[in-house]
């Protein structure tokens, strides 16, 4: 008999179908689809479901993830309005991340959630991809992932928890239960009380509802172009949220016939709007952290967005938003004072509006569409005639002790004297000891002591924990002290507040760390106007000390070698991430690949 001709691979399945991509999986492109075909339709798809564009949704729900409980109902939503506009929705799982369940933190598990987001969007027979993300590291997790796998993206955040209510006041996570926490522990609580206030801190699903690390990434989402602008503040448990999984499936169809990459969307003005947006809502010091990390997925921002240009933007961003932790009120206030997008309309001649949008327009055509609808008076929402801190809530200080840099959100300082302070360190090596000795009555501190914890950096205590709130020593929380100037390698929660110095770079665990060699006695300045951090310590001191202990931590038997030696994740974790400054990546992710 004569061959056959070959199976026909430009109908039904249409020439931008993801099934047609990277055909080669098992010989020829011909029987690579036919393969495809066979096995996809053992899910019940046609000729004519397959037909249409595919729309991957990423589940992240997790049993163990409150802040992702609303994902099924997202996914429905979404689903629906992917069917509705002629686009086949196949939701597929990636790893879950949640705040609270993720030891030893959740950072040491995003760049993992990351590879797990670009391998699978990559892997898949998709045309565009909803990533569902909400909880702290998930979202940056989702742009990592995504930027680096290049194919159309679009995020649907899960969206903030309503606040709850303690004796006719309303508290909400996860500030509340800090300085909840802190009153229980100054003996101005009882047990009871704190009980009681336990029961109401969470009061329903959805992400922390004050402006912690999980609200200020959706607000930065939104500002980089790649969500609606109403996407950052819809309540988890409103039906606006919904809608707004509706209006991202619409748009994914859209977005996957245009073949609009993440890649060509995001440019340098996308990057400066979300670090001015971070600036006026007075947003997560993880979010510098984190912006850095997606910056640097992208070819062409490689090394552009540095922690310079966090601070040049802050120097003439004021901070607006009226919001725990620097302010006084939640999530839900914000979405209903018109949200982002009428922050943006305020912050707009701050902004790049030639900036492009996931929607295809710009973004000040979505501005200008919008402009009518938001002109109401408030107070959530500040103009610039009245701000709630003049410029810089976050700002960036080097120094000796911090040769790469370090944070510090000078908006949630509780004691504004304490920006500009010299006083002696009281050094802790690592949380262990921290913990062994705080509150040891016989600690020597006073309240001008500097509180230095080292060893939670990066590499230090892997993923660079959250404990960067150093708690006030009980003999002087006890007195009534609320704040003391606070210095770490590590993080703190962005729902926390207080004079605290994060993010030290080089941390303590790299050999040749400044910081790694401060002794308790040592006289350390931190000066918010000059924007300096330093040890007062000559240099001929400092370096001694550091030649010394670097032979310690490089010999044989020390921390360096050890690391050559960890299996598993943790040990590919210590050896490939980068520091605070760089965004904690791993150097094998970032888009010139490794770089030692
Ligand atoms: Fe998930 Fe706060 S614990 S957002
Ligand atoms: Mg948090």
């Amino acid at each position: 008999a004569e061959p056959n001709q070959d199976y026909d691979l430009e109908t039904p399945i249409n020439s931008t179908s993801g099934l047609r991509q990277g055909l080669t999986s098992y010989g020829d492109a011909h029987f690579s689809l036919f393969l495809r075909k066979v096995f996809i339709k053992a899910l019940g798809y046609s000729e004519d479901a397959l037909s249409r564009p595919i729309i991957g949704i990423i589940n992240t729900f997790s049993g163990f993830n409150p802040c992702h409980a609303n994902v099924p109902q997202l996914i429905e939503a979404a689903k629906r309005s992917v069917q509705l506009n002629g686009g086949l929705a196949i939701d597929f799982p990636t790893i879950s991340v949640a705040e609270s369940f993720s030891h030893p933190t959740s950072m040491f598990l995003r760049n993992l959630m990351s590879m797990d987001t670009e391998e699978m969007i990559k892997a898949q027979p998709l045309d565009a991809c909803i990533m569902i993300g909400g909880c702290d590291k998930t979202v940056p997790a989702q742009l990592m992932g995504g930027i680096s796998a290049n194919k159309p993206i679009l995020p649907l955040i899960t969206g903030p928890m309503l606040p709850g209510s303690h004796r006719g006041k309303r508290i909400g996570a996860c500030t509340d239960c800090r300085n909840n926490w802190a009153a229980f522990r100054a003996g101005e609580i009882d047990v009871e009380e704190i009980s009681a206030i336990n029961e109401e801190l969470a009061p329903t699903i959805g992400t922390c509802g004050v402006m912690g690390t999980a609200s200020t990434m959706a607000c930065i989402t939104a500002a980089l172009g790649m969500m609606p602008l109403r996407g950052a503040s819809a309540p988890a448990v409103s039906s606006a949220r919904l809608r707004i999984a509706e209006e991202t499936g619409a748009n994914a169809v859209a977005v996957a016939k245009a073949a609009r990459k993440p890649q060509e969307i995001l440019s340098k003005e996308s990057f400066l709007n979300a670090i001015t947006v971070l600036q006026a809502i007075g947003g997560s010091t993880n979010a510098v952290v984190h912006l850095l990390a997606i910056a640097n997925r992208h070819p062409d921002l490689q090394g552009v967005i540095t922690l310079q240009t966090f601070e040049e933007i802050g120097q003439k961003t004021p901070l607006l938003i009226d919001l725990k932790p620097s302010g006084d009120n939640y999530m839900n206030d914000f979405h209903n004072a018109g949200g982002m997008m009428a922050l943006l309309q305020v912050l707009r001649p701050l902004l790049h509006l030639s900036a492009k949008t996931i929607s295809g327009q710009t973004l000040g055509e979505v501005l200008d569409a919008s402009q009518s609808r938001l002109s109401f008076a408030q107070d959530i929402i500040r103009p610039f005639s009245n701000p709630l801190h003049p410029s810089s809530s976050l700002a960036v200080l080097h120094g000796n002790l911090a040769p790469n840099g370090a944070i510090i959100k000078a908006s949630a300082s509780k004691y504004r004297s304490l920006l500009t302070h010299t006083g002696p360190a009281v050094v802790f090596e690592n949380s262990a000891d921290l913990a062994q000795r705080i509150d040891d009555p016989e600690l020597n501190v006073t309240k001008d002591s500097v509180l230095v914890l080292k060893g939670i950096g990066p590499i230090g205590n892997p993923g660079m924990p959250e404990a960067g709130l150093i708690p006030i020593p009980k003999k002087i929380a006890a007195t009534g002290v609320k704040d003391m100037l606070r210095l770490s390698d590590g993080r703190m929660s962005g729902t926390a507040g207080g004079t605290i110095i994060l993010h030290i770079s080089p941390e303590a665990a790299v050999p040749d760390s400044p910081f790694g060699v401060v002794e308790t006695g040592d006289m350390i300045t931190c000066d918010i106007e000059s924007r300096r951090l330093h040890l007062e310590v000559s240099d001929d001191v400092l370096q001694a000390r550091i030649s010394q202990r670097k032979q310690i931590l490089e010999s044989e038997t020390g921390p360096v070698q050890a690391r050559k030696q960890r299996r598993g994740y943790r040990g590919l974790y210590e050896r490939s991430v980068n520091q605070a400054h760089e965004g904690t990546d791993f150097d094998f992710l970032t888009a010139g690949g490794a770089s030692n």
